[in-house]
């Protein structure tokens, strides 16, 4: 990386204070030129804490006075397809938050206007970029569990209200646009979908199990939020054709638990994910191998080059600018997050009608 990157974070909230703010220099040679947040208290405390020497209310302000590379959109989830729009129209490199539009449609006008525009786009989450996920498929690609044939992934805490301690007012995460499918359901989509591709069909089951919750840390420590206008549980189940299929687990209904993350299941083994993500672990590996005598956990060997491992969910900085470096697409891309999209925006139908819905996008 040649050029030191000028990065504008939009959204001084609880995930841009936890992974952005400080970790832009340690990902890429990069630094915070601006911030921004409607609150604009918000904006000033963060540039206060890390240094940073613009501060703006609006995404309009900032594109008109700020000289920068690459926004990162961390505003709230209904928020972030007009940001991303003007970020694009403003022939400025993107990373957004999940997820970066409320329907398919939109998030193609947002990838249309980055091709048009000659700049790169990303979208989190970071699973494409787990070190742990890399050694997976580099052990499938071995051989290691034979053909693989189902993944189980369990993408759920007790809510954001109940899991993160919050400075902002977390009601807006159970409100139309948000909710427990768009803000933890993307994490698991995106997981098996980076293992196995993009699915032919899915069908799914969802509850609101909470329809009342009471804040439990913060600046609204106590106060009681209306939590039944979308589900809080989702059981989705994707079908992958000829033996194949995924499960994905998720919502904001389960305050602890001791499943492992995600286990692959093979006709000859199992790898399963039982260390949290960021520590960069190997996944377990279990192998029942007649040939080779051998039926147990074992500890595989790494790979001869190992994948680069993760320091925080900010090395998507790092993955834009090796996209824009080297004028590729970046390994986080917009038209995987449309294929999980569409399996959020078809949810709502396939619980309704209790049917399986075909699936049209790929990536
Ligand atoms: N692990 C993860 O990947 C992870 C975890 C938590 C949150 N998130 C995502 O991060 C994003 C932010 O979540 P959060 O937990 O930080 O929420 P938050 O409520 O703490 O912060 C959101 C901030 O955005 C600001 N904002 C809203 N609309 C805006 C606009 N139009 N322009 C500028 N600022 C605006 C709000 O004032 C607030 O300060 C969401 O997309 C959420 O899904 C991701």
């Amino acid at each position: 990386m040649t050029k030191q990157y000028k990065v504008a974070v939009i959204g001084c909230g609880m995930f841009a204070n936890a992974q952005y703010l400080p970790n832009i220099t340690k990902e890429a040679n990069a630094v915070c030129v601006a911030v921004v947040d409607i609150v604009k208290e918000r904006a000033e405390a963060a540039a206060a804490k890390y240094a940073v020497p613009e501060v703006y209310e609006n995404v309009y302000e900032l594109i008109e006075k700020c000289d920068f590379d690459i926004a990162i959109d961390a505003a709230s989830i209904q928020a972030h397809h007009e940001i991303n729009m003007a970020v694009l129209a403003s022939g400025r490199h993107l990373i957004s938050q999940k997820p970066a539009a409320p329907t398919v449609e939109l998030l193609t006008e947002q990838i249309e206007l980055a091709k048009k525009m000659g700049v790169k786009f990303a979208c989190v989450p970071v699973h494409p970029m787990r070190y742990d996920l890399a050694i997976a498929k580099d052990l499938i690609k071995k051989d290691a569990i034979g053909v693989p044939y189902y993944a189980k992934c369990n993408m759920s805490h007790g809510g954001p209200e109940y899991f993160q301690y919050r400075e902002a007012d977390p009601s807006w995460f159970f409100e139309p646009g948000a909710g427990a499918l768009v803000d933890m359901g993307v994490h698991g989509l995106q997981i098996v979908t980076s293992l196995f591709g993009p699915a032919k069909a899915f069908s799914c089951m969802a509850k609101v199990t909470t329809p009342e919750r009471m804040v439990r840390s913060g600046a609204f420590d106590g106060k009681m939020i209306k939590t039944d206008m979308l589900p809080d549980q989702y059981v989705i189940c994707l079908d992958y054709g000829e033996g194949k299929m995924a499960m994905v687990d998720t919502g904001f209904s389960q305050k602890a638990s001791r499943a492992p993350q995600l286990e692959i299941f093979g006709e000859r083994g199992t790898l399963s994910f039982t260390r949290p993500y960021m520590s960069n672990p190997a996944p377990d590996l279990y192998i029942d191998s007649i040939d080779m005598g051998l039926k147990g956990w074992i500890v595989p060997e790494m790979p001869a080059k190992p994948p680069k491992k993760m320091i925080s969910q900010c090395c998507c900085l790092f993955d834009i600018i090796d996209a824009i470096e080297n004028d590729k697409s970046p390994v986080l891309s917009p038209e995987h997050a449309r294929h999980v999209l569409e399996i959020m925006c078809k949810i709502p139908e396939a619980i309704e009608k209790g049917v399986t819905i075909k699936l049209e996008t790929t990536f």
